[in-house]
């Protein structure tokens, strides 16, 4: 395991160039199963989470093959008799769940070990099933895995609406499934996510007939399933989340800041909040050029599904609200415990506490370098934010978290300018 070190309060400049997006590479990657054709996605993030894909991936009889330095993969499905995903791959990542869906289109039977909770609260997978057994399939569970199979699917109407709004992953597994299916299904309450769109975006080039209505508050997709899906070349879209993680970086770190490579229509709603906190952000066509200018200001930040705040930048953003004067309070919709990177915020300083609901940030607060722990992918993005706004150096711990979601952060931290150096640990947890 490796530890990162990073020495904090100096200003950094410069332009730094967001890689695809990991939630978007994932789904992609996994629509390879829906077709017997060569397929070539671009712009892949070279993130740990991509590589735990591949071999899941590959374990389900799909050859891959990289190019670009891994930016590129070719992905050709080569043997088909595993429908299995098994538990040593989806306990590494919940987002293995992405396979569901396509092999039960394709198929037919999937066994997919179930998820389970994680650091940032409890994941359950019920919309998923629900919308998969609405298409025909047969659900059940077995010594913790789920088991699909769907010797027909045909069209419904289905509602992927839950408690705390629309689901992404679920959207793409269900979608994917009625692509296959006999007829037309219409997906009412499906996620706007950029992320999703681009997924949309990938099965209409493999010849799927989807329409999408985004004139309500709602989304709704028709889709008339087809006999079989072609190959696809696509590239990746850019990463709103590491755009907004070096958004956030770039707030507590005095100096101009070019963040390109994403479109910035898909962060309206972060660029809106560093605006709000005194950040100026001015934006063009392929992002955005950040600079702080006098004292950052308190805010109240709701994370909700998209367009709003996204939960994957709540984090990053409270670390970044401990250097603003005032009160700020953080809010998550979606995962409402996703705040188990305050503990070592108050670790390097930050005055904050959890209500039931909310998280308060005071600021502005001295921080001041320690040794911290990361506990999931977002809650480390918000302790690097920190630790290059605390005096002195920051041992950042565990950092493999980072390293699922963030491509080269380091190379890409130095470029500005930072002090940052990756080292061994053999630290006992
Ligand atoms: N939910 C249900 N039932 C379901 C599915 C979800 O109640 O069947 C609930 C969840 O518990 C949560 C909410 O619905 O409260 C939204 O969950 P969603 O299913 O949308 O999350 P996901 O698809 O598992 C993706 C991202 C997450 C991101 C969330 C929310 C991928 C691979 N993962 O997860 O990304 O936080 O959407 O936007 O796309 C990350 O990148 O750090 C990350 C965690």
């Amino acid at each position: 395991m490796d530890r990162l070190v990073i020495c904090g309060k100096r200003p950094l400049a410069g332009t730094v160039q967001v890689s695809g997006a990991k939630n978007a590479a994932l789904p992609c990657l996994a629509a390879a199963l829906l077709t017997d054709e060569p397929c070539t996605l671009r712009r892949v993030p070279k993130v740990r989470d991509v590589a735990t894909m591949c071999r899941l991936l590959a374990t389900l009889g799909v050859s891959i093959s990289s190019a670009d330095d891994d930016a590129e993969r070719r992905l050709e499905v080569t043997e088909t008799t595993n429908c299995d995903a098994g538990y040593h791959l989806v306990r590494q990542m919940r987002a293995s769940i992405c396979v569901l869906g396509p092999l039960v289109a394709q198929r037919r039977k999937a066994r997919v070990a179930l998820p389970g909770g994680c650091q940032i609260g409890h994941r359950p997978i019920d919309i998923h099933l629900r919308g998969l057994a609405a298409l025909g399939a047969d659900i059940r569970t077995d010594r913790g895995d789920v088991v699909v199979e769907a010797n027909t699917l045909h069209g419904a109407e289905i509602s992927l609406a839950g408690p705390r709004g629309a689901t992404v992953t679920g959207t793409c597994n269900v979608l994917a499934a009625a692509c296959r299916a006999k007829g037309r299904s219409v997906l009412r309450h499906a996620a706007r996510e950029p992320e999703v769109t681009d997924f949309i975006s990938l099965l209409q080039k493999m010849g799927a007939r989807i329409s999408i209505d985004d004139g309500s508050t709602d989304r709704v997709l028709e889709v008339d399933g087809v006999d079989e899906l072609s190959g696809f070349d696509h590239a990746v879209i850019g990463d709103r989340i590491e755009a907004a993680t070096w958004a956030a970086i770039a707030a507590v770190s005095n100096g101009v800041v070019d963040i390109t490579g994403f479109n910035p229509t898909d962060a309206v709603a972060v660029s809106n909040c560093l605006s709000q906190m005194g950040v100026d952000v001015e934006v063009s066509e392929s992002g955005w050029r950040t600079q702080t200018v006098g004292q950052l200001k308190n805010c109240e930040i709701h994370a909700k599904p998209f367009p709003a705040i996204p939960t994957d930048c709540q984090a990053q953003l409270a670390a970044v609200l401990t250097q603003a004067v005032g009160v700020s309070v953080v809010k998550d919709f979606v995962f409402p415990e996703r705040f188990g990177y305050l503990a070592e915020l108050a670790r390097l300083g930050a005055d904050v506490e959890r209500t039931d609901v909310s998280a308060i940030v005071r600021g502005p607060a001295s921080l001041v370098g320690t040794e911290v722990l990361a506990s999931d992918l977002r809650a480390s993005a918000a302790l690097v934010v920190a630790a290059l706004a605390a005096a002195g150096e920051t041992t950042i711990r565990r950092i493999y978290h980072l390293d699922r979601g963030y491509e080269n952060l380091e190379g890409k931290l130095r470029a500005l300018g930072a002090s940052v150096r990756r080292e061994a640990d053999d630290y006992q947890f």
